[in-house]
């Protein structure tokens, strides 16, 4: 029986900091294990230009603590005001290694996503021209679609044309749900499409959500889908495909936020997330492929470097136990429960 794994120090392509003192209470709990990871930029307001990333950037900075090394890579929150320029700008600093597409009203503080797609085409073009990744929240926002469908028409009515209309983008499907968004990625043979996927979406299902009482801390976006959809995230990630890579969507909202008639889309990963994952991988006996999604995929995709630094996971006979909340100077925010023990440890 295996019970230790080293890998190259993981990334998390996908994270919410927030600001302030959410921002002071999360942002050690993903440095504690990530080397980088990818900010998102949903802040109200949000990050919009090269400069208000290269401030957010330092405000992260300022709350990582001085004994932990972490990187955060900035991206830029696409509006319809948005100027390629100063977007060509941001990423020639090194500042910025992505863009972010929201469309308006999708999720969290989105109403500043695009909705009209041609008033976006020339910074997409610019990307295309540049090599910088966009970055995509794959949902249509009409009501008159089912909130269940809205990934798989998203695909058909936005991502695909938008593709074809901006050759060589190179774009990342966020947090994908479906065994469409999968076939999707994977019928690409360009080189120029990837996604992100969520530890949560790898383990529950609907029901989690919905069955025998709604638990609000399952409620995210996009929401978790019927079975068959998570079990085709499973496939793809445990077949080691390489264009899957882990982007936790750690999304830290508080107790109060989560719990109120109308609770806020989020699940707060970063805690338990690599202990999560060694647990999922194991169970479809691809332990091996952990590495390449958490570790390589992402920096291959990114055209970053692999971190040189290691963690090692150990797997002990007793359970490993995380909180079930944290405290922040923000209010409680609860920790992702994967409704099983997890037996894989964090060592370093
Ligand atoms: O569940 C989510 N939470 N999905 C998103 O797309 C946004 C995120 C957040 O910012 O809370
Ligand atoms: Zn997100």
């Amino acid at each position: 029986m295996t019970d230790t794994l080293t890998i190259p120090r993981p990334d998390d392509w996908h994270l919410h900091l927030r600001d302030g003192a959410m921002l002071q209470g999360v942002v050690a709990h993903t440095a504690a294990h990530f080397a980088r990871a990818i900010i998102m930029p949903n802040l109200v307001p949000p990050v919009v230009t090269g400069a208000d990333a290269a401030a957010y950037r330092d405000r992260i900075m300022a709350a990582v603590p001085a004994s932990m090394t972490f990187e955060p890579l900035m991206t830029l929150y696409l509006t319809e005001a948005t100027e390629a320029d100063d977007v060509a700008q941001a990423q020639a600093s090194g500042l910025v290694k992505a863009v972010k597409l929201y469309p308006a009203g999708a999720t969290t503080n989105s109403q500043s996503g695009v909705s009209n797609f041609d008033n976006v085409q020339g910074v997409l073009e610019r990307m295309a021209e540049i090599g910088l990744p966009l970055c995509v929240h794959g949902e249509v926002t009409d009501a008159d679609i089912d909130i269940f469908d809205r990934e798989a028409v998203f695909i058909d009515r936005v991502l695909d044309p938008l593709r074809k209309r901006v050759p060589g983008l190179r774009v990342v499907m966020e947090h994908v749900t479906t065994a469409d968004a999968v076939a999707y990625v994977q019928a690409d043979t360009g080189g120029n499409l990837a996604a992100t996927i969520t530890t949560h979406h790898l383990i529950i299902n609907r029901n989690h959500i919905l069955a025998g009482g709604i638990r609000p801390h399952y409620y995210c976006l996009p929401v978790a889908k019927r079975e068959k959809h998570r079990l085709a995230l499973r496939s793809a990630v445990c077949a080691g495909d390489d264009r899957f890579f882990l982007g936790t969507d750690s999304a830290p909202h508080t107790d109060a936020a989560k719990l109120l008639p109308c609770g806020c889309a989020g699940i707060f990963t970063a805690p338990n997330t690599m202990s999560c994952l060694a647990h999922v991988f194991e169970e479809d006996g691809a332990l091996a492929a952990l590495e390449g999604f958490a570790s390589r995929n992402g920096p291959a995709f990114y055209k970053l470097p692999v971190n040189t630094a290691t963690m090692t996971l150990t797997k002990q006979s007793d359970p490993v136990l995380y909180p079930e909340f944290i405290e922040t100077g923000a209010g409680n925010v609860t920790v992702f429960d994967p409704g099983f023990d997890l037996f894989w440890r964090v060592e370093s």
